[in-house]
């Protein structure tokens, strides 16, 4: 694995191997880009199989990250923190020291919550730094539910885009995993009259949301080949691969799970297969939106505003790739590149 090689292919600034002593702690921090203001980017704490696997996983997620910022068009660049999940670390510790190194980055990268980093983990980041979200009330707060608008507006664009006007109540949506946005989802879409039907892994979960909310429970497994006209993916990413791809029975795939698509080329095939496939680096970004604006402007933009900035911005992808007969994720790509490419050489 060549470090220097692959930072230069694709311009990262800086790449941090962490290493604490006292606590046992070792991971990555990479910033990708900051033409645009400080690097954002969560926490990964993950059970990697090698350092090589956690050091490329860092350089992906803070590029995409990249590209999530340039698409809402925010004055922030992509970064990101990978931990190792390895035993006989002493997490309290651990998160002290991360919030420490944070800190000593002077306001160059902020940091928040991701997969295996919760409430309880950045309350001990934020004792050590300003720059990493507080979980209380002095921090950004609403992050799920602006993520959930977000998607919910996201939807409606796309709904928007196929069929020229948008009636909740002929619709039927899929949601899987009623977790913290998946739920919140749900309840949005059921509040219009929309058919909702809802699944999760956790069937206590699932038996529980489904009683709150009035919505249909459908089983796990049954997610994926379900007739609907929107699939919502709020769980995990990795679901559409060469396997799954042709028991789509949905018209528009669009959630708050990151990397839906196991690889680009699925989008592709989604789109020869007439399958509206909305890039969750897009519809899902109302978390980042609300925690990027709070830490650099000072104040909470609301709920329904960055709802109205999400569906504005699916409306304009879509336009595009339509416009282009391209996957819309190829499409928001190329978007964000060109942005960031205007960024780093505005004389060009
Ligand atoms: P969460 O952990 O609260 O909820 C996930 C739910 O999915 C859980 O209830 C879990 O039991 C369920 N689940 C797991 N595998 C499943 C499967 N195969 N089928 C059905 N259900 C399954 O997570 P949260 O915060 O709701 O996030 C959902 C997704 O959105 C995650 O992929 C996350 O990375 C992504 N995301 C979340 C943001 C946020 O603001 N929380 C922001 C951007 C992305």
């Amino acid at each position: 694995m060549h470090l220097l090689d692959a930072m230069t292919r694709e311009g990262f600034e800086e790449v941090v191997a962490l290493h604490d002593r006292g606590s046992g702690l070792r991971g990555w921090i990479a910033i990708h880009d900051t033409s645009a203001g400080p690097a954002f980017g969560g926490i990964r704490r993950f059970a990697y199989r090698s350092e090589a696997e956690a050091m490329m996983d860092c350089l992906r997620l803070s590029r995409a990250m990249t590209d999530k910022c340039q698409l809402a068009r925010l004055p922030a660049g992509g970064g990101k923190v990978v931990l190792l999940d390895e035993p006989d670390v002493d997490w309290d510790r651990a998160y002290t020291a991360l919030g420490r190194r944070v800190e000593a980055m002077g306001g160059r990268f902020y940091t928040g919550p991701d997969v295996g980093t919760g409430q309880r983990e950045l309350a001990s980041v934020v004792c050590e730094t300003r720059f990493a979200t507080d979980p209380g009330p002095k921090g950004p707060g609403e992050l799920e539910g602006c993520t959930a608008e977000g998607v919910f507006r996201g939807m409606e664009a796309a709904l928007q885009h196929l069929d020229g006007k948008l009636d909740w109540p002929t619709q039927k949506v899929v949601v899987q995993g009623l977790g913290a946005v998946g739920r919140m989802l749900a309840k949005r879409l059921a509040e219009q009259g929309t058919h909702v039907v809802g699944s999760d892994v956790d069937t206590d979960r699932l038996e529980a949301v489904v009683a709150e909310l009035g919505i249909e429970g459908l089983d796990s497994t049954e997610v994926l080949h379900h007739p609907c006209d929107v699939l919502a993916p709020c769980a995990m990413g990795g679901l559409i691969h060469d396997l799954t791809l042709e028991r789509l029975n949905t018209r528009v795939v669009a959630g708050a799970a990151n990397n839906v698509l196991a690889r680009t080329l699925h989008g592709d095939r989604l789109h020869d297969l007439g399958v509206l496939y909305v890039p969750d680096f897009v519809i899902n970004s109302g978390a980042l939106i609300r925690g990027t604006v709070f830490h650099l402007e000072g104040h909470r933009e609301s709920v329904s505003a960055i709802g109205t900035r999400v569906g504005t911005m699916v409306g304009e992808v879509l336009e595009e790739a339509s416009r282009l007969d391209a996957a819309p994720t190829r499409v928001a790509r190329r978007l964000a590149r060109q942005r960031l490419k205007e960024l780093r050489d505005p004389a060009e």
